[in-house]
């Protein structure tokens, strides 16, 4: 079986095909058995409330969840912070009682927070740890925009009315620059895609240590749909049905 998605040359899907990426989360944390589990960005808690696990950590400053948070767990703990309070405050793998297993990042969609958010995640993480990203694969430069304002007004004659992923998918290119020890790994989720993080290393301070340059140098990479079609040509997106199907899991992903 080809678990890559083809894509016409120089052009950008105009929707993903694979599996919700709701859907995709929840299996992955039955599949993967998970026990602790980490969700940074919880909005109404739809993602979460689809999540398997004995413990479960939740991470808004602005919960407005109308989603049973609680489905599926023993425990679960809502922090009501941004993640970087999170992060400084809260001694995560003590309260845990452990490392994470699986973690969802999907707060602030700018990506200097989703750097941070990945790093803080990795120290707190094991080897085998998988870390799920959230609106990687934009399907366009106008969802794509740092300003949710911006992607609100100019999307509503497009077939994106409102979506807004903002520039998270620079994360790709940065680990792939600085840590190409990890595995990342594009997946072809809707909406906007997930990126999978896999061989972790949380003594690595690559990513903390040079934060600095790295958002002054990303910071003016550009983010037009020529960017965004390049970020297609130099990855491959594979289909969601492939990583999870039971008997190719350990293919993709360390249990
Ligand atoms: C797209 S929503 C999350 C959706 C949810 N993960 C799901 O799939 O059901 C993004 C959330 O990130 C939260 N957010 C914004 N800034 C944040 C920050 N600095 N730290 C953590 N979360 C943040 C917002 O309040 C919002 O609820």
């Amino acid at each position: 079986m080809n678990a890559i998605v083809s894509l016409e040359a120089g052009a950008l899907p105009q929707q993903h095909p694979g599996t919700h990426y709701n859907e995709v989360i929840a299996r992955l944390s039955a599949l993967r058995n998970v026990k602790r589990y980490l969700e940074v960005g919880v909005q109404r808690g739809i993602t979460f409330s689809g999540v398997k696990a004995e413990i479960a950590f939740g991470v808004d400053p602005e919960f407005i969840v109308n989603a049973n948070v609680a489905a599926n767990k023993k425990q679960t703990r809502l922090f009501q912070m941004t993640s970087d309070e999170f992060f400084r405050d809260v001694d995560v793998v003590a309260e845990f009682g452990g490392h994470p297993d699986m973690c969802f990042l999907d707060g602030m969609h700018l990506f200097e927070y989703l750097l941070r958010d990945f790093y803080n995640t990795e120290r707190i993480s094991s080897r085998n740890t998988l870390i799920c990203l959230h609106d990687c694969l934009p399907l366009n430069h106008i969802m794509a925009h740092r300003s949710m304002d911006f992607a609100n007004q100019n999307s509503a004659h497009t077939a994106y009315p409102g979506w807004w992923t903002g520039d998270v998918w620079k994360i790709v290119p940065i680990l792939q620059k600085y840590r190409p020890d990890l595995r990342v790994m594009l997946v072809d989720a809707p909406p906007t895609g997930l990126v999978f993080v896999t061989n972790l290393d949380p003594q690595n301070t690559v990513l903390r240590d040079n934060y600095l340059d790295i958002v002054r140098d990303y910071f003016t990479q550009p983010n037009d749909q020529e960017a965004i079609v390049s970020h297609y040509r130099s990855n491959n997106v594979f289909q969601t049905d492939a990583v999870l199907a039971d008997m190719n899991h350990s293919l993709f992903f360390n249990t």
